[in-house]
């Protein structure tokens, strides 16, 4: 099993994440989060609005920040007036380019679809070229290993190989393969029989599309919301009307996003309904530069914090080719997943477009009056906006990959989570040492005591050691055990999960010594 089928299998096995209505055959794109999966997401998502949102020290300035700024949250709905998204860009231009395969049906995002010829080199050093027929792989082009592109293309290579003794192939990407529609001709799709069965690219729009009401024409037509962001745009007034912020500030949300993706892949990675955390934070025109970087290495500091290992996270700041029109910064968080280095963040300075968008698209004047500025030309004008988008999602499966650890103790092999205590979705467990004289009963009085303030388990089955390795996979920070000493001493024996170092606690002072570690 690879790193990534492993944590699949945890996830299954422990009742992290399962298949959306597996008995059915499940749904591609959706997931659903088990007894220790929810708890798990609840607590990334909890951690991310106590520290962007709620607990945010609105009367400090923050390190790095240029000024105090105040933070708030929304909850918007899922179902919009429509016209937020012609006004978003959304219905025009949310759209991947995709291509059909009339052979065997499948479906591929045209730009994670790579084309290939194939060059051979003999032990002379010579090349010669083979591209009468022309190779398509899953994969961005240039990036996908030899291996994964021959996969599906095994049998003709070697056989394309054997008429050229002694020479070795390799793949020579073909870019723009698949929008010339003479070199498409030639391009051989996974699984198909003959070259030849693509499409043409086409734009397809990654919303899905609904109707409210009883009519199902074109006058009823709306969207699941592909972003939350857009709430918080058409609520600027309101929450300013309302809420006596002043620029600079924030609004955030965490919420439900749909799209229908060509491709959902790498288990909760792409999916099709996924949650987002996003904040858009309104400033002034002029200091828009340094509120982005004061947010981009603020939220690339929150998965330090959280315990992810600096080794496996990046700031990626986007060339200007990569950039949204109205775009003037955008820098990626990405973490190395075993599958590769991916997006789990993004942090855009988008200026003024959304709210510019939608006072033109609504009527609406979405300028924010200053009533303490000075001056009085600066006084009415149109924030700028910078947005940390945060996919919860794919964090929580970040963070599950980080913390998947194999070890061994006593000579046993263990599967681990070191999860940080605050994302851990047991803080702790408690266990009688046998299931007898009395300590059960004790155990459960510790238990049902401790219960008041966190997520703990009481479990008595089994050998300790296998009740341990439990709580080990579970990502549980601390195993509380009560043996024949609690009962004639009043203490217990602390295990704590990564280095399985036990110490004794008196049972009085157990509370104090795990608030500690765990916070309140
Ligand atoms: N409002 C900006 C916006 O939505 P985005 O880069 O499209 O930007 C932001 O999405 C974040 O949402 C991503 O960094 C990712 O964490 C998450 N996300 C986007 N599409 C996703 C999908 N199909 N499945 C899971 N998470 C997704």
């Amino acid at each position: 099993m690879d790193a990534m089928e492993k944590i699949v299998s945890l996830c299954k096995r422990r009742g992290f994440i399962f298949p959306s209505s597996e008995i059915y055959g499940g749904l591609n794109g959706a997931w659903d989060y088990g007894p220790l999966g929810v708890e798990l997401k609840r607590n990334l998502k909890q951690a991310w609005w106590d520290d962007m949102v709620a607990h945010h020290d609105e009367t400090a300035t923050p390190q790095g920040a240029p000024q105090p700024f105040g933070m708030v949250g929304l909850d918007s709905a899922l179902l919009m007036n429509p016209k937020v998204w012609e006004a978003s860009g959304h219905v025009g231009g949310f759209s991947d380019p995709m291509v059909d395969d009339r052979e065997t049906r499948a479906r591929y995002r045209a730009d994670q679809l790579a084309v290939y010829a194939l060059e051979f080199i003999g032990s002379d050093g010579k090349l010669e070229r083979y591209d009468e027929v022309l190779f398509a792989a899953p994969g961005e082009l240039g990036k996908s290993a030899p291996a994964e592109l021959f996969e599906p293309h095994r049998k003709r290579i070697a056989s394309l190989q054997k008429s050229k003794p002694g020479k070795e192939a390799r793949p020579v990407a073909v870019p723009g393969a698949l929008q010339d529609e003479a070199l498409r001709a030639r391009v051989l799709a996974p699984g198909a029989s003959a070259p030849g069965t693509l499409t043409a690219p086409r734009a397809f729009n990654l919303m899905f599309k609904t109707h409210v009401g009883a009519l199902e024409d074109n006058s009823s037509v709306t969207y699941l919301r592909p972003e939350t962001a857009q709430g918080i745009f058409v609520n600027f007034k309101n929450v300013t009307d309302t809420a006596r912020v002043r620029v600079p500030f924030g609004i955030g949300q965490i919420g439900k996003a749909f799209r229908n993706e060509i491709n959902p892949r790498n288990f909760t990675f792409r999916s099709r309904e996924f949650e987002q955390m996003e904040i858009e934070f309104f400033c002034r025109p002029a200091e828009a530069a340094q509120w982005y970087q004061y947010w981009r290495e603020r939220r690339y500091r929150w998965y330090l914090d959280l315990g992810m290992k600096q080794a496996n996270l990046h700031l990626r700041e986007h060339e200007s080719s990569e950039l949204a029109h109205y775009a003037a910064g955008c820098a990626d968080v990405e973490y190395d997943f075993p599958f590769g280095r991916s997006e789990l963040e993004g942090i855009a300075n988008r200026t003024d477009f959304d709210l510019r968008q939608h006072s033109q698209m609504s009527g609406k004047d979405l300028r924010f009056f200053d009533d303490q500025e000075p001056n009085e030309d600066a006084r009415r004008f149109l924030p700028h906006v910078i947005e940390p988008s945060a996919g919860a999602d794919r964090g929580t499966l970040a963070f599950l990959c980080d913390a998947y650890s194999e070890d061994e103790v006593g000579g046993e092999a263990r599967t681990v989570l070191k999860l940080h205590p605050r994302l851990a979705p047991i803080k702790a467990a408690v266990f009688p040492l046998v299931k007898k004289d009395g300590m059960p009963e004790k155990a459960l009085e510790i238990y049902r005591a401790l219960k008041k303030r966190w997520n703990v388990y009481y479990d008595e089955k089994a050998a300790i050691g296998r009740r341990y390795r439990r709580q080990d996979e579970a990502g549980t920070p601390f195993c509380i055990t009560v043996d024949g000493d609690t009962l004639s001493a009043g203490s217990v024996t602390v295990r704590e999960r990564d280095s399985c170092q036990q110490v004794r606690i008196g049972v009085a002072e157990l509370a104090s010594y795990l608030g500690e570690w765990l916070g309140a």
